[in-house]
């Protein structure tokens, strides 16, 4: 019988791996898997500067075992990042093509978020060129996986800064309003809020009501809570935490408010462990998936085991947050 794995398989003999959109803690370990992963496998690897803009502008780097020698620790990616606009136009696409040929790259692992697999299923459909997914996101915002890569090392560094800031507000009775990032998504301020015991989430997912909000702080003051931490999606409906403090102080003069945006510090720092396995189990994963002739699809891990789950159903599907945490967050913030 003829074996169509194996021929898939002697079809491809170099990959190139590319970081785009956001950065994200964990995107070193997993570019260290893919890369060791293919040269054991007798894969010839490029790297593939700047994402896809790299591509289009031949900033290439040849990738050994050493290349990727103590990475495993370091934040950011040393491939860098960026989010092209000309790999959108067909023109940038068609000389990313020409120049990736001239090298002889057959197949891609590309981690990223929505925009790079979007980006990757085109160049796929335009050139034939194969392509796998890792979700390399602080946001956790794709379906086809529980966890995307950076998301746990960012909520750890958001709920060691809440903890510093609770202190203070505990000194001084004052409220914080604390704004995280996550885009469109509530996962990252869910976690932090939930984990920091904030006394109040704003989501995105959720309707925000700032005269719930206020009638909530005031029962936690008749219940002698005496500072207090609301922490705020970026992408809450009701706007940012600058918003949410200027129509509480109209609302309720009476607290000493202050407003803290944790911004880019949730990007970057030294990867939690979890990141580094779930990094490096992606990454082999996208290697093998490669070699056994997938295409068009993200690695992702869910109730813990590694599954392969196509672009269109990552980027159109909604990973919500889970309604549970939300429940546990109102019942523990009481
Ligand atoms: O997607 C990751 C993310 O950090 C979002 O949480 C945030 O909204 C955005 O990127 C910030 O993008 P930039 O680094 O381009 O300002």
């Amino acid at each position: 019988m003829v074996n169509l794995a194996a021929i898939k398989r002697t079809l491809l003999k170099h990959i190139g791996i590319l970081t785009s959109g956001g950065d994200s803690p964990g995107m070193n370990a997993c570019i260290r898997a893919v890369v060791r992963s293919a040269i054991a496998s007798e894969l010839q690897v490029t790297g593939i500067m700047r994402g896809y803009q790299g591509m289009i502008e031949s900033d290439f780097v040849q990738m050994d075992g050493r290349s990727v020698s103590n990475i495993v620790q370091r934040g950011g990616t040393i491939l860098k990042s960026a989010r092209s606009k000309d790999f959108f136009s067909a023109a940038g696409r068609s000389k990313a093509f020409s120049n990736i040929q001239s090298l002889g790259i057959d197949a891609l692992v590309v981690i990223g978020g929505d925009g790079t697999f979007r980006g990757a299923e085109e160049f796929r459909k335009e050139y034939g060129i194969r392509s796998i997914g890792v979700p390399g996101t602080i946001d956790n915002d794709l379906a086809g996986t529980d966890y995307t890569l950076g998301f746990d090392t960012a909520i750890n560094t958001a709920v060691d800064s809440i903890d510093k800031i609770r202190d203070t507000a505990n000194s001084h009775d004052r409220l914080f309003f604390v704004e995280v990032m996550g885009r469109h998504s509530g996962h990252i301020a869910l976690s932090v809020g939930l984990a920091s015991g904030a006394e109040s989430i704003l989501l995105p997912e959720t309707v925000t009501d700032v005269n719930a909000l206020v009638a909530s702080l005031r029962s936690g003051g008749n219940r002698n809570k005496s500072s207090n931490i609301v922490v705020v999606s970026e992408g809450d409906e009701a706007g940012g935490a600058f918003k949410m403090a200027e129509e509480v102080r109209k609302l309720a003069p009476e607290y000493d408010t202050r407003v803290t945006v944790l911004g880019h510090i949730q990007r970057g720092g030294a990867p939690s462990a979890f990141d580094r396995i779930l990094g490096t189990r992606l990454g082999v994963a996208a290697v093998e998936g490669l070699i056994s002739g997938k295409s068009d699809v993200m690695a992702g891990l869910i109730n813990n085991q590694v599954v392969f789950t196509p672009y269109a159903t990552c980027v159109s599907a909604s990973h919500a947050p889970d309604p549970e945490l939300i429940r546990l967050a109102y019942l523990t913030s009481i």
